[in-house]
């Protein structure tokens, strides 16, 4: 096992990459899809099914994680992985999200955030200095700097400023997270749906030689082709030798159009939350489970996945476990979704590797399309 982060191109097809990232807690294999472990748990799912269904990392939060059970005390249990149970790269968001989409009342200042607990109402502040203190404590792989994402629409001169506060806190961010070899912390471009923001976020960023990139501030309620043309503008901008990392995104298809536009890694709570609500993802598109026309049916969500969730149970079981919500329908429906969100990576690797993308991408729609089974 390599002591160092290292990212390494293996092929490429058109702009889509592959590659693998290599660290001492393993190898992340590019394009990637990070579950989400918000508080410690990919929600519904035991760490070790995570891991067989083919993650090779997690993605855990800040915000969450500071409010309850607080850094410190994770710290002082042996940090994340130790605390729960998964050994392999994690990586943390900074908070800056959150603390927009959760917090209670909330103040943004250069100095940095300070907000109310959506779990208790307390007061906290969180600076970049502190929220790269926390990710440490957490003991996560690959950190993120604070940052602040405006919600679009909006002006373009309010997004200009958030964008430069977050160079800015990208900054702080590099000094405060200093040299540590085995681990690495990304700056996420900025600059909503203008152009020439986006272009300055990057061409800044890049210059602050950082191990990887994010691009945040996207799939915040903008239509699709405005996020596509942004990562059009954005991705040829950042070196083709770091990774590039689309935050909080997102369905089957975002992915897809993502990675023909050089993306190599991904989170969203798209699979578990939708499998939490009934909605079950598959070869032939989604799957309402809620729906009543599958109160009879004995069929299962697809017979050919190798997945016991997606093969052993019938529609009409899965149908009434989420009707009568049983904790079990969820824990089936996250474990078929992840699986599903698993397999189409596994199905762009091998794509790209073998120079075929823009086929995998078309006969993937196709069969989207071609409704259920
Ligand atoms: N998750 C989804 N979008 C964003 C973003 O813009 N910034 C951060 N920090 N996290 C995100």
């Amino acid at each position: 096992m390599t002591e160092n982060f290292r990212f390494s191109l293996l092929a490429e097809d058109g702009n889509a990459r592959r590659g693998s990232i290599t660290m001492p807690r393993g190898e992340i294999r590019t394009p990637a899809f990070m579950p989400v472990g918000t508080g410690g748990t990919v929600k519904a799912m035991y760490m070790d099914q995570v891991r067989a269904l083919g993650a090779d990392v997690i993605l855990g939060n800040t915000y969450h994680l500071m409010l309850r059970p607080g850094a410190e005390r994770v710290a002082r249990l042996g940090g994340l992985h130790e605390f729960c149970r998964w050994q392999y790269p994690i990586l943390t968001d900074s908070g800056g999200f959150q603390v927009m989409s959760l917090a209670g009342l909330r103040k943004i200042t250069e100095q940095g955030v300070t907000f109310q607990s959506h779990v208790d109402g307390t007061k906290h502040e969180m600076s970049p200095e502190r929220s790269i203190e926390i990710q440490g404590l957490l003991g996560s792989d690959i950190q993120m700097q604070l940052d602040e994402c405006v919600r679009l629409p909006a002006d373009e001169s309010a997004i200009e400023k958030s964008m430069e506060m977050s160079l800015r806190w990208a900054e702080r961010c590099k000094i405060a997270f200093g040299d540590q070899p085995g681990k690495a912390m990304f700056g996420i471009v900025q600059g909503g749906d203008v152009v020439h923001l986006r272009e300055r976020s990057a061409t800044a960023l890049k210059e602050m030689d950082l191990k990887g990139y994010a691009i945040g501030g996207l799939a915040v309620g903008e239509p699709q082709e405005v996020m596509l043309a942004m990562l059009d503008v954005t991705c040829p901008m950042l070196p083709q030798e770091k990774p590039r990392y689309l935050m909080g995104v997102g369905t089957p298809d975002d992915i897809l159009k993502s990675v023909a536009r050089g993306i190599d890694m991904f989170d969203c709570v798209m699979p578990t939350r939708a499998g939490r609500h009934g909605l079950a993802y598959t070869r032939r598109g989604k799957i309402n489970l809620r729906n009543a026309r599958h109160a009879e049916d004995t069929r299962p969500l697809d017979e050919q996945s190798d997945c016991p969730a997606a093969r052993d149970y019938s529609r009409a079981y899965l149908h009434h476990l989420v009707r009568s919500n049983e904790a079990l329908g969820g824990m089936l429906l996250s474990w078929n979704n992840l699986v599903y969100y698993q397999h189409l990576m596994q199905g762009i690797r091998d794509a790209i590797e073998a120079g075929c993308y823009a086929d995998f991408m078309a006969e993937t729609q196709a069969e989207w399309e071609r409704g259920d089974i």
